[in-house]
């Protein structure tokens, strides 16, 4: 790595190559400017690591140069000479922004001190900025994939209500991204820097979920052996997701409410409740109103966790997502897989959409993975398929059947549908028997009972004999 670049700024020539030459020995690289208007096209053409600079110059002054970095260049920091006694100089430049001052004549360890310091503070503020920024791409909204009207909707309800401190209940089908949707809430909340804890209420076994959850003092049951801090607290100032809220017990149902609405968290044993700050989200794949009327599930918990309810519904109902999870999942697979030259043609794409995907997203996402772990060639194939998505979809499954509200007749729709079979056939009863899974007899005996004609719809009458006899 190169040494860092520093840029000192003095209009004494002197003080400049004095500068200068201790830098280097210090092990950086210094170069030099005799005014602030130099400096500035210093700056422009190669930023450097810190600029260092006196204050009192012709010109432009070191504290309009000051300000100027600190404007268009947050990133690089600033050290300020000042001369002996000018104290009120160096305060007026810290306020400014500089980042430490140094008083004339300069002591070079002094130098050396804030020279270092003032690197690796802002080394410092860059590593986070950019870690942030990765934070925000891994856990952001921008993760959860798609473009469908209802996950729009959902996200975007979700990105208001993450500025704010309410509880959120997600509901959604296994495998929807209830997970990943909490996440994405926490790191858009202003609680973003705090802790994102996870319960899982159906995994953990009954009589450790309390002490899980909130935690228990030392010697408050056998086996109580030390301390433990439960979750709760654990998600202080932060957000707590309670997964699978639905399967937490009666018992803490009660407790969870309390702390709910009070803030308030009762540890196992202790004698006096401790205040939290945590932000609540908790997600279920029940039916929680079901629960709530056979009595598993306190309807007042309920209302309290559902101030904010977001839905995920289920893939099927958002098939015009799919093809985009599906490049995303392909693309990422492919690159853990080690496989870069696979090609997945759009042309099965319908595949993937005419799937029902019981599991949802996380199911698509396995499959994917499948598909290019045992791909045979370079070109994913029907072959390659599993064999649920080479199965063609049941017919009734394409038929686009909208129910009228007033009612409809059995008779009327089979009566429709003979007609529109022979129309599609032109008259060709054989084909059109074929066509709706019944014997040419059983076709003949429906359309005289529903009065068809077979002129009405054949047009072409003359093919008719030929077709009668095709079909003895
Ligand atoms: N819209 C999406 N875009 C990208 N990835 C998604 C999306 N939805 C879900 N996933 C991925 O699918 C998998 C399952 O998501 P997640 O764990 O959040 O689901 P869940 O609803 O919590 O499921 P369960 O109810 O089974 O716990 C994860 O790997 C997640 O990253
Ligand atoms: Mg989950």
């Amino acid at each position: 790595m190169n040494p860092p670049r520093i840029l000192v700024v003095d209009d004494d020539e002197n003080l400049r190559w004095v500068l200068q030459t201790q830098l280097e020995q210090m092990g950086y690289t210094a170069v030099t400017a005799g005014s602030a208007e130099e400096a500035i096209g210093a700056i422009e053409k190669e930023p450097p690591a810190l600029v260092l600079t006196d204050l009192k110059m012709p010109g432009v002054s070191g504290m309009d140069l000051l300000e100027q970095i600190r404007r268009d260049y947050p990133e690089i920091p600033v050290l300020i000479i000042t001369a002996f006694g000018t104290i009120q100089n160096a305060v007026q430049a810290m306020r400014a922004g500089a980042y430490d001052y140094l008083t004339k004549p300069i002591d070079y360890d002094e130098l050396a001190l804030a020279v270092s310091r003032a690197l690796e503070h802002f080394r410092l503020v860059k590593e986070v900025r950019t870690l942030r920024a990765s934070l925000d791409r891994k856990y952001g909204f921008e993760n959860i994939i798609g473009h469908s009207e209802v996950l729009l909707t959902v996200l975007d309800t979700a990105a208001r209500a993450a500025q704010s401190n309410s509880t959120i209940l997600i509901h959604g089908e296994t495998g929807t991204g209830k997970e990943l949707l909490a996440r994405a809430i926490h790191y858009n909340s202003p609680r973003r820097d705090k802790p994102f804890v996870t319960i899982n209420c159906g995994t953990i076994p009954r009589d450790l979920l309390e002490s899980e959850l909130f935690g228990h003092v030392k010697g408050s049951f056998t086996g109580a052996i030390t301390h433990k801090v439960g979750k709760v607290e654990l998600a202080d100032r932060g957000t707590l997701f309670l997964d699978e809220i639905g399967e937490m017990p009666g018992e803490l149902q009660v407790k969870l409410l309390r702390l709910l609405q009070h803030g308030e968290l009762e540890k196992v044993g202790a004698t006096s409740p401790l205040r939290v700050d945590v932000r609540f989200i908790a997600a279920t794949n029940r039916n929680l109103r079901a629960m709530i009327e056979d009595g598993t599930f306190r309807e007042d918990l309920y209302y309290r966790l559902s101030v904010i309810p977001l839905e995920l519904p289920p893939l099927r109902d958002r098939a015009e997502d799919i093809p985009e999870l599906v490049q995303h999942f392909f693309v990422k697979a492919k690159e853990a897989q080690g496989r870069p030259n696979l090609v997945l043609p759009a042309s099965l794409l319908p595949r993937f959409q005419d799937y029902r995907w019981p599991g949802n997203v996380r199911e698509l996402e396995n499959v994917i993975e499948r598909i290019v772990v045992l791909a045979r060639g370079d070109e994913i194939t029907l072959a390659d398929l599993p064999d649920f998505l080479r199965r063609e979809r049941p017919a009734v499954d394409m038929l686009q059947l909208e129910l009228p509200p007033q009612g409809i007749s059995l008779e009327a729709v089979e009566k429709e549908l003979i007609v529109r079979a022979l129309e599609k056939f032109h008259g060709n009863q054989t084909h059109a028997a074929r066509y709706l899974d019944i014997s040419r007899k059983a076709l003949i005996y429906r359309m005289e009972k529903h009065g068809i004609r077979r002129k009405a719809v054949e047009g072409e009458e003359e093919m008719l004999p030929a077709d009668d006899a095709q079909a003895r």
